[in-house]
């Protein structure tokens, strides 16, 4: 059968992926960024998942205003890189697993979760940067990834006990594919920080250090957070981290920190990475 063997979390910068493809980890500014995640580098190496579902937000490259799925599933073959700003990235196609995809979607939909079922489309800065900090600049990416979408650009979002919940309707979905495939889920964006307006700038580390300890301290006051806290303590976009929490739901109720990364500052923002074993 297919397990669940790992959760990863991780900011996904879209500056962190321009110094990567421009050529300057190595700069004093970026040297520690990329320093904190040789760890995981490592683990990935001896780990070697087959699959990693991949929650992250789609920043207006695949999406717009005409179209807002609050869950999206990628069940396609393979997820060309796209973005704004810097554009594309030069990194490589993503290889999808349609076959577990379309199991989860049809497993979480049958279990009362109505996913949106995506057989074509681009994937930005929010997938592409966290394989890189995983996986490092590599020819091909070393396993297939499964992209799941959260809205969390257009109010309103969906809750943190929603999240979760999804979590634990994946961790269902992947117990019962019968194939034996060694999966992760990773949760990207975070943490505070906000793009626009008076507050632009903001971050804060006594708030971003606590939500990191509360994911294997208290689980369960995260899972209950309402919007407001992380738009009052994290910024407009600190919204992002509630996509921490379907991770966190796949996970199951206890798991165990394995490593952890905190630094500012990275662009507008902290950089938080996180990894967890389930229980
Ligand atoms: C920044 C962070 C993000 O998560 C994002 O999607 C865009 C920009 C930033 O820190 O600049
Ligand atoms: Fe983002």
């Amino acid at each position: 059968m297919a397990r669940i063997t790992a959760g990863i979390a991780s900011s996904h910068i879209p500056a962190v992926g321009a110094a990567l493809d421009n050529g300057k980890t190595a700069e004093p500014y970026w040297a520690p960024v990329f320093a904190g995640y040789d760890w995981v580098k490592r683990f990935e190496a001896e780990e070697k998942p087959d699959v990693v579902i991949l929650v992250y937000n789609d920043h207006a490259s695949a999406f717009d205003a005409n179209l807002i799925p609050t869950f999206a599933i990628g069940c396609g073959e393979e997820f060309r890189p796209a973005d704004e700003g810097w554009g594309p990235r030069p990194v490589p196609v993503v290889e999808g697993h349609p076959d577990l995809a379309w199991h989860i979607a049809q497993s979480c939909i049958l279990d009362e979760f109505d996913m949106t079922i995506i057989n074509q489309m681009d994937v930005d800065h929010g997938l592409t940067v966290p394989l890189s900090l995983m996986f490092g600049q590599v020819a091909a990416w070393p396993c297939r990834v499964i992209p799941l979408a959260v809205n969390v650009v257009t109010y309103p979002p969906p809750s943190g006990n929603r999240c979760w919940a999804l979590g634990e309707a994946i961790a269902r979905a992947v117990a019962s594919y019968d194939e034996d495939l060694n999966v992760q889920v990773w949760g990207t964006g975070g943490m505070s920080h906000q793009l626009q307006g008076p507050r632009a700038g903001l971050i804060n580390t006594p708030w971003d250090t606590r939500f990191l300890d509360w994911m294997t301290a208290n689980p369960q006051a995260l899972r209950h957070m309402p919007h407001i806290d992380y738009l009052r303590e994290a910024g407009s976009e600190g919204i992002e981290l509630v996509m921490w929490l379907i991770m966190r739901g796949a996970m199951g109720e206890a798991a165990a920190e394995l490593h952890r990364f905190y630094h500012v500052p990275a662009s507008n923002t902290a950089v938080g990475h996180i990894v967890l074993r389930p229980a």
